[in-house]
């Protein structure tokens, strides 16, 4: 807990860690982003450290953490093959990372003007352009998929839910945890003044087939980080 010594319970391992949202290009000045600030997973990366592990932070913000490799990207398809090189020699992949689930579906090379060329008539056509979007892949169910039956790496996802009319938080988490096959899924509440940005988080911890539930916080992300670790931990 915060302010005593860590354990180092890591001591030995290799932990890779994705946090913040990606951004995905329209045109050299544009992006489609996300809210997500990465402090949650930064918490983690310290955390980690902290306990003994040789961290690798994939992300789109630029933290300055001492002890943490860290490996700048910007969009998914970055974030993707920086997971899947860092993935293949480590003990734990933790996918913190807000991913966006759609990208542009072309990349214009040059800025888009408001005033696009002129008709055959001569006229200025002034209507809104549409983006057309495509699925990025799903990077977490990648890694699941590419571990296959072997026991490492533990891997751990996380889930912003709201609570809606097919369900609690909580039974969205427990249907992503198994549709996504990982580990460990850390659910978070989100919505109106929730989670993006904050410093405290509020967080229930899932394990693929135990139906424990570990609650934490509201507490400072760097709390909700140890409890992360130690079900980790406890899985090795
Ligand atoms: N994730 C991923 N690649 C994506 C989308 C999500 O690796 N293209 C990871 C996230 O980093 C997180 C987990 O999957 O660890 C769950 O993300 P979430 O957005 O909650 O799940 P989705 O499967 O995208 O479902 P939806 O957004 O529809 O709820
Ligand atoms: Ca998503």
């Amino acid at each position: 807990t915060a302010g005593s010594a860590p354990t180092r319970d890591l001591t030995g391992r290799h932990v890779v860690v994705s946090a913040g949202g990606t951004r995905e290009p329209l045109d050299p000045v544009r992006y489609l982003g996300n809210r997500s600030s990465g402090k949650q997973g930064h918490a983690l990366a310290v955390a980690a450290a902290a306990r003994g592990a040789r961290v690798t932070l994939v992300t789109s913000a630029k933290p300055d953490l001492p002890g943490v490799d860290v490996v700048h990207i910007e969009t998914a398809l970055q974030l993707r093959d920086a997971m899947h090189a860092a993935a293949a020699d480590c003990d734990v992949v933790v996918m913190a990372a807000a991913v966006a689930d759609f990208r542009p579906a072309t990349y214009a090379p040059t800025k888009i003007k408001k005033t696009h060329e002129s008709r055959p008539d001569g006229s200025a056509d002034e209507s809104a352009p549409t983006i057309e979007l495509v699925r990025n892949p799903d990077i977490l169910a990648e890694l699941v998929a590419r571990r296959g039956g072997a026991a490492t790496p533990i891997i751990v996802g996380f889930a912003a839910e709201t609570g809606d009319e097919d369900g609690s938080v909580l039974d969205h988490g427990r249907a992503k945890l198994e549709r996504k096959g990982c580990d460990v899924l850390v659910v978070n509440e989100v919505g109106e003044g929730k989670t993006f940005g904050a410093d405290d988080n509020t967080v229930t911890v899932l394990r693929r087939g135990s139906d424990a539930a570990v609650e934490v916080g509201p507490a400072t992300k760097a709390v909700v980080s140890d409890a992360v670790w130690d079900v980790v931990v406890s899985l090795f």
